[in-house]
């Protein structure tokens, strides 16, 4: 109806500024209830997340659909879990979040095939628990992959093949991990050849931490090269992203990205979250004395820090190929139990309700 004193082509007018106005504004807000963070990036890279068996039902499944297109195994695919012993495989979790993804249409990177940590205890020892040879570990891990990639061939696009490799010791090379202590640095190279002889199509990954400190950075870059330059078959590296709010800062995340893909490989983020505590490498003692409580300045330092990481991440989108959380509530972070058993840490953008976070909504306002 139009108001009483008001001719028709000024009621006109009006409405028509009124709803400009409007439509502006609701152009520029990015707070749209339907979209999750996988829509905001459509046009960049996939979003993914660490999931175990639980999150792939209730209510923690919606969210996981809505928010996500790419699953990785928090666990389940890693050599301790799914090869207890020698000749048994436990499928069971593994196979329920290939399963969900399939049946959903998300993306799997497969989590990963050889690593030093949460191996099985048969492993480095024969069955009177003596020292093995290295032809048998070497055999021992040819069985693990080609069973293991062999079974998800086609589902499991990328496998995160060999992880952390490298020493944290500035003046070491390769880690001094049983692995390498039995097999030199020959089982990088098969883990490579045989995930590539399992899954042709399956983009192969060396996965690490650290990754933008120059001195380990300089040390991956080198293992990565030497790799190449044999022909190792490896299409990209993980860089893992337990960050702080201190750490990276943009000059060296931007130098690590680039510096990869200047090797022709791609980079993905694979397992992003930003402790809200200073420097993960201080005495538990010292991390113990910090404020368990998610201040407002944390609140505010962990906003401008994945604000940040996220705009080097779009600016380089054409170097990036996925960008995957780890773990999707602050609740379920492993770094509530990491450095310190218990202490209480917020590093994601769902919190322990499974509610947005304010930085969820800065992150996707840009
Ligand atoms: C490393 C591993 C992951 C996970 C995290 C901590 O980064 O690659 O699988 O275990 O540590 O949870």
């Amino acid at each position: 109806m139009i108001p009483p004193r008001m001719n028709r082509q000024a009621y006109i007018a009006l409405t028509l500024l009124f709803s400009l106005a409007f439509g502006a504004v609701a152009a520029q807000t990015p707070i749209d209830s339907s979209k999750g963070l996988k829509d905001y990036f459509v046009h960049f890279f996939p979003i993914g997340v660490a999931v175990g068996p639980k999150s792939l039902s209730g209510e923690h499944a919606q969210i996981v659909l809505k928010e996500f297109n790419s699953l990785t195994a928090e666990n389940a695919m890693k050599m301790g879990p799914i090869h207890p012993q020698e000749n048994v495989y436990y499928w069971k979790d593994a196979d329920s979040i290939v399963d969900f993804a399939q049946s959903h249409g998300l993306k799997v990177r497969g989590h990963n095939l050889c690593w030093h940590h949460q191996t099985p205890s048969w492993l480095f020892k024969d069955q009177d628990g003596n020292p093995i040879s290295k032809a048998i570990l070497l055999n021992r891990l040819h069985d693990h992959i080609r069973t293991v990639v062999g079974r998800y061939k086609g589902k499991v696009y990328c496998w995160d093949v060999v992880n952390e490799a490298i020493d944290d010791d500035s003046t070491k090379f390769l880690r001094n991990s049983l692995w390498f202590q039995l097999c030199g640095e020959e089982f990088i190279i098969k883990a490579f050849q045989w995930a590539h002889e399992a899954d042709p199509a399956a983009l192969l990954f060396y996965n690490d931490y650290g990754t933008e400190w120059p001195q380990k950075r300089a040390r991956v870059y080198r293992l990565l090269k030497q790799l190449l330059e044999n022909a190792v078959p490896v299409n990209g590296i993980g860089l893992q992203a337990h960050w702080t709010m201190v750490e990276p800062n943009e000059s060296e995340l931007r130098r690590t990205i680039e510096v990869f893909s200047s090797l022709g490989l791609q980079v993905q983020i694979t397992e992003l979250d930003i402790s809200v505590y200073p420097s993960e490498k201080r005495s538990p003692q010292e991390s113990k004395e910090w404020p368990t409580a998610f201040t407002q300045s944390m609140e505010q330092d962990q906003i401008k820090q994945y604000q940040m990481i996220f705009g080097v991440f779009r600016d380089l989108k054409e170097k990036i190929t996925g960008v995957s959380f780890w773990g999707l509530s602050d609740g379920q972070s492993w770094l509530n139990q990491y450095p310190v058993v218990g202490r209480k840490n917020y590093p994601l953008f769902f919190d322990r309700d499974f509610k947005k976070k304010k930085v969820y909504w800065k992150v996707v306002d840009w």
